[in-house]
C-alpha cells in the first residue's frame, strides 16, 4: 500500500470528527474519500497531510510510519495537496504560484542563495521548468506570466493542482476539485486527473459529487460521522444499503434543517 491509516482519530472537544478510520490506498490509480457535509474528510486529509495532529491511530506512506512527521517532511517524501477554499496567490503571476510548489523541494542553501552560486542557478533553472512543465500538465503553459486573480475560476483551480504537481509527488490529494465548477469544467477536470495518474501519481480525491466520482474511481471509501462507512469498488458503493441511508439520511435532515439540500 502507499498510504495506509490504522484506527485513525481526531477529537475536537466533544466532537469525533474521524472515528478509527483504516484507509489502504495501492499505488497508481485513482481513489475517492466521499460523505455527507461534515463526515471528516477534509479531517482526515488534514491528518493524513499532517496539518492537524491525529489523536489516535497511525499513517504509513511509502513503508515508512509518518505519523508524527511534519507537514513539510510529508512533502519532501512525495505526498501534495490542495483544499477545499481556493487557495492561489492572486497577484503572483501564475508561474510563481506554480513555484511556490516547489519551496519543499528546493536544494540550494541560504549561502548559494545569497551569493548566486551557480548551484543556486541551476536549482532556480530546474526550479522554472518543473513548474512549465507541471502548467502545461493542466493546460496553462500559456498563461504562465498572467496574474492568478485573472484566470477564470476553473482555470485556478487547475493552477493548484499545477502547484501541487510541480514537485512530482507520488500521491496527490485533491480536496474537493470539482466544488463550484460547471460541467465543461468538471469534464475537463476528470480528464486532467485521468491524465495524473496515467503519468505514475496517485490520486486520493475528496467528492461530494457522486456521479463525479463513480466514474472516475478506481476505490472509494465512504465516511458518515468521522466512521468508515463502506470500502471498496465504485459499483458496490451506490449499492450499499448503509450508503444510500448515509446520504438520503443526511438530506432529509438537511431539509429538516431549513437548507437547501
Ligand atoms: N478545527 C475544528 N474545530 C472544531 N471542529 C472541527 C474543526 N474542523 C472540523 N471540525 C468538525 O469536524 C467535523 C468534520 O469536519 P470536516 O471539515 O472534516 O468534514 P467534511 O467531510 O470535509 O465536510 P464538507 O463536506 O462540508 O467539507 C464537522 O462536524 C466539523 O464541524
Ligand atoms: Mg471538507
Amino acid at each position: 500500500m502507499l498510504l495506509q491509516t490504522s484506527a485513525l482519530s481526531r477529537h475536537f472537544a466533544g466532537l469525533v470528527a474521524v472515528d478509527r478510520v483504516d484507509l489502504a490506498i495501492p499505488q497508481g490509480g485513482i481513489h475517492a474519500v466521499i460523505g455527507p457535509n461534515g463526515a471528516g474528510k477534509t479531517t482526515l486529509f488534514n491528518l493524513i497531510s499532517g496539518l492537524a495532529t491525529p489523536t489516535a491511530g497511525q499513517i504509513s506512506f511509502a513503508g515508512q510510519d509518518i505519523t508524527l512527521l511534519p507537514a513539510d517532511r510529508r512533502a519532501q517524501a512525495g505526498m501534495a495537496r490542495t483544499f477545499q477554499n481556493i487557495r492561489v496567490f492572486a497577484t503572483m503571476s501564475v508561474l510563481d504560484n506554480a513555484l511556490t510548489g516547489l519551496h519543499a523541494r528546493l536544494s540550494a542553501s541560504l549561502p548559494a542563495i545569497i551569493a548566486r552560486l551557480p548551484g543556486f542557478r541551476r536549482a532556480e533553472r530546474d526550479a522554472i521548468a518543473r513548474a512549465q512543465a507541471a502548467l502545461a500538465l493542466v493546460g496553462l503553459q500559456d498563461r504562465a506570466y498572467t496574474q492568478a486573480g485573472a484566470l477564470a475560476y476553473g482555470d485556478q483551480r487547475r493552477l493548484e493542482i499545477a502547484r501541487a504537481m510541480a514537485g512530482g509527488p507520488r500521491l496527490l490529494l485533491l480536496d474537493e476539485p470539482a466544488a463550484g465548477m460547471n460541467p465543461a469544467e468538471r469534464a475537463a477536470l476528470a480528464t486532467l486527473i485521468r491524465a495524473i495518474a496515467a503519468q505514475g501519481t496517485t490520486v486520493l480525491l475528496v467528492e461530494h459529487d457522486m456521479p463525479f466520482v463513480m466514474g472516475l474511481s478506481d476505490s472509494v471509501t465512504v465516511l458518515n460521522f468521522g466512521r468508515r462507512i463502506f470500502a471498496g469498488p465504485p459499483g458496490a458503493a451506490r449499492q450499499d444499503p448503509g450508503v444510500i441511508e448515509a446520504y438520503i439520511g443526511h438530506k432529509a435532515a438537511v431539509r429538516l434543517a431549513g437548507q437547501a439540500p
